[in-house]
């Protein structure tokens, strides 16, 4: 029976955070150690979606390094996984190419997050004409190159969150599309399946209606994997709550609220009824729940943070990881894009 072919990506734009590691990174480490011999899984810094939004480019060399030094830190092992710079691997632009020309411009015109960066655009200028021309293509094709990404490897299987469906919609689409337009119906590309994540969303301690980020302009709205335990503490103590003194979990009318029941629940393992259970009647009950997420996250967080402040450092090292990945990455794809250069005729 051949195995899975999982593929991930994850952005190089700044230090690794609470979202990322229970959104994403704390399921690849789940999915790798809990792989089957048959299965093979990819990992990606994706650089060149990064390009999508202005960079500083030391700025961006360097996120480049602490990305993978926090994969690293949190136990993504090179060893069970092919972990690589995306843009260390060229036939992802290249494959990116072939599928932008079988890819509808309505449907990009339809994703959801393209639609937000026109909304966006047209606040910033305070026009009512949408302007397009604020916006740079590769913000409008980068689904083109995802799907490129989870293509190039012929991958089966994606684990990433509920904010990516519709990308992962494009991505099945131009599979099936590639393959009755060149391979004759046949399958070529696999149809990758979406493994959507447990933990959805950690939304932003300050405003608990939109997900914490890298982007967001306030930095006390997310927690780092550099924040020590005094900073964590001090994010948590400013955390944006719901001013009903009782604790209830309801992710619907007390967001803040539950979106810490969330973190602790997912720090813990413990239950989040048990966690509202145990606040029954408690004095000055936000206060207390904000300390505990605090020691809770202290917890998971202390060995990885260690291990990160030690591994950006060792550059060579990392250089190393990365080459080694590369090759893997390539060794991978080199066939494929060989039958795909044949099959569009070239
Ligand atoms: P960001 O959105 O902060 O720029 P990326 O786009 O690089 O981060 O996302 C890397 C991974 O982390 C993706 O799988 C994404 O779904 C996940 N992720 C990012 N933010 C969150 C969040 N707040 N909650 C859950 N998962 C998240
Ligand atoms: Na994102």
């Amino acid at each position: 029976k051949p195995g899975r072919v999982i593929f991930s990506g994850i952005q190089p734009t700044g230090i690794v955070h609470l979202g990322n590691y229970l959104g994403a990174i704390s399921n690849w480490v789940e999915l790798q150690n809990n792989a089957k011999p048959e299965d093979q899984i990819l990992f990606s810094i994706v650089g060149w979606h990064a390009l999508t939004l202005p960079q500083n480019p030391k700025v961006l060399r360097t996120a480049r390094r602490d990305t993978l030094a926090a994969l690293l830190a949190f136990g993504i092992d090179p060893k069970k996984t092919v972990l690589f710079h995306q843009e260390d691997n060229q036939c992802h632009t290249e494959l990116a190419w072939i599928l932008s020309c079988i890819t509808p411009l309505g449907t990009l015109r339809r994703m959801t997050t393209w639609k937000s960066r026109l909304a966006d655009s047209r606040n910033a200028n305070s026009e009512d004409d949408i302007n397009e021309g604020m916006l740079n293509a590769g913000l409008f094709t980068y689904p083109v190159l995802q799907a490129a990404d989870i293509l190039a490897y012929r991958a089966t299987h994606v684990p990433v969150g509920e904010d990516q469906t519709q990308h992962l919609e494009l991505s099945r689409d131009l599979a099936k599309s590639f393959n009755k337009t060149f391979n004759g119906k046949k399958r070529f590309f696999p149809v990758p399946e979406q493994m959507i994540t447990p933990f959805k969303r950690v939304l932003s301690l300050k405003d608990p209606t939109s997900k914490m980020s890298k982007s967001s302009p306030d930095p006390t709205s997310r927690i780092l994997l550099t924040d020590t335990y005094p900073m964590i503490q001090q994010k948590l103590r400013g955390a944006v709550t719901d001013s009903n003194s009782h604790i209830s979990f309801d992710p619907i009318n007390l967001r803040g609220t539950a979106n810490l029941l969330s973190i602790l629940s997912a720090c813990t393992g413990e239950t989040i009824p048990n966690i509202v259970a145990r606040y029954t009647g408690k004095e000055k009950a936000h206060g207390i729940l904000k300390m505990e997420v605090a020691d809770s996250l202290e917890e998971i967080w202390r060995q990885p943070r260690q291990d990160f402040e030690r591994l950006r450092g060792e550059t060579e090292f990392l250089d190393a990881v990365a080459k080694e990945g590369a090759r893997k990455a390539k060794d991978m794809t080199q066939q494929t894009m060989k039958e795909v250069r044949t099959l569009v005729g070239l």
